[in-house]
C-alpha cells in the first residue's frame, strides 16, 4: 500500500498541530519527524520534546528518522514520547543489529537507513529483523534538496533483495520526493514515500498532498494488475 510520510520539516513550526491536521486531509497517513543533532548532519532540528508534543494531536503514527551520534542512548526517550517507528542511520550505528533489537525491545517498529554512498550490501544481514528500509534519495540534512537519480536503482536492488530472500520490509525514500521523481520511486518498489517541501505550502498543503498521492498511486505496479 502506497502511503505518504509527510516530513513536518517542511511545516510552520509556528502552527504544528494545524500543519499535521491539513496534511492528513490531504491523504498523509504517516508523520515524518526529522531529527537532527548538529553532529551526524549539519544541522539541528527537533527530539523527543516535540515528538511528546505532537503525540496529543494526532492518531497517525510517528516515524522518526533519526540523524544523529548515539541513537542507542535516545531510543527509550523517543518510545516514553510516543513515537511508533524509529529509523536509524547505518552509518551512525556500530553495533546495528542490537540498535534494531533495541528499538523492537522499547515496543517501536525499526527501520534502518542509508545513505546515497552506503552500499545495500551491508544491509543484507539486517534485512530480517527490519519493519522498513529508508533510501536516503539526498545526502540527509536539509529538506528541499535535488533528488539523486541512482537511488531509483537502489530501490529496485532493495525490492529484488526482499523477493529474494522472502521478506516483507516496507521500502520507504526520502529527499526530493515530488511530483516530478515519485512515479519511478513508486515503480521501482517504494511504498512509503516522504515529502516534505513537495507537500508543505500555504494555503496548498493539502490539494499537493492529493495530488501527489494521485501521482504515485497512478504508478503502483500493484494498481495496474487490478
Ligand atoms: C533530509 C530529511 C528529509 C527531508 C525531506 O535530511 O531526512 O526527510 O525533510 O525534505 P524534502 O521532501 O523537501 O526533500
Ligand atoms: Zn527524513
Amino acid at each position: 500500500m502506497i502511503e505518504l510520510a509527510f516530513s513536518i520539516l517542511a511545516a510552520d513550526f509556528a502552527h504544528l498541530a494545524d500543519e499535521i491536521a491539513t496534511a492528513e486531509r490531504g491523504g498523509g497517513t504517516i508523520v515524518h519527524v526529522d531529527v537532527m543533532d548538529g553532529h551526524f548532519v549539519p544541522n539541528i532540528t527537533f527530539g523527543p520534546p516535540v515528538v511528546k508534543a505532537i503525540r496529543p494531536v494526532t492518531k497517525l503514527p510517528l516515524d522518526c528518522h533519526l540523524m544523529i551520534e548515539d541513537p542507542d542512548a535516545f531510543i527509550p526517550d523517543f518510545a516514553k514520547a510516543g513515537a511508533d517507528m524509529i529509523s536509524v542511520q547505518i552509518e551512525a550505528c556500530r553495533h546495528l543489529n542490537r540498535t534494531l533489537q533495541h528499538i523492537t525491545d522499547n515496543g517501536m517498529l525499526a527501520g534502518v537507513v542509508l545513505n546515497p554512498a552506503t552500499p545495500i550490501e551491508m544491509l543484507v544481514e539486517v534485512l530480517p529483523m527490519v519493519h522498513h528500509v529508508l533510501v536516503m534519495s539526498v545526502n540527509p540534512g536539509f529538506g528541499g534538496q535535488k533528488f539523486l537519480p541512482r537511488s531509483v536503482a537502489r530501490i529496485a536492488h532493495l525490492a529484488r533483495l526482499r523477493t529474494e530472500m522472502g521478506l516483507n520490509y516496507r521500502i520507504e525514500v526520502d529527499g526530493g520526493v515530488a511530483d516530478d521523481t515519485v512515479a519511478s520511486v513508486v515503480q521501482a518498489g517504494a511504498d512509503m514515500l516522504v515529502a516534505g517541501s513537495a507537500i508543505f505550502e500555504p494555503g496548498k498543503t493539502e490539494e499537493n498532498a492529493k495530488r501527489f498521492l494521485e501521482i504515485a498511486r497512478a504508478a503502483d505496479p500493484a494498481s495496474l494488475i487490478a
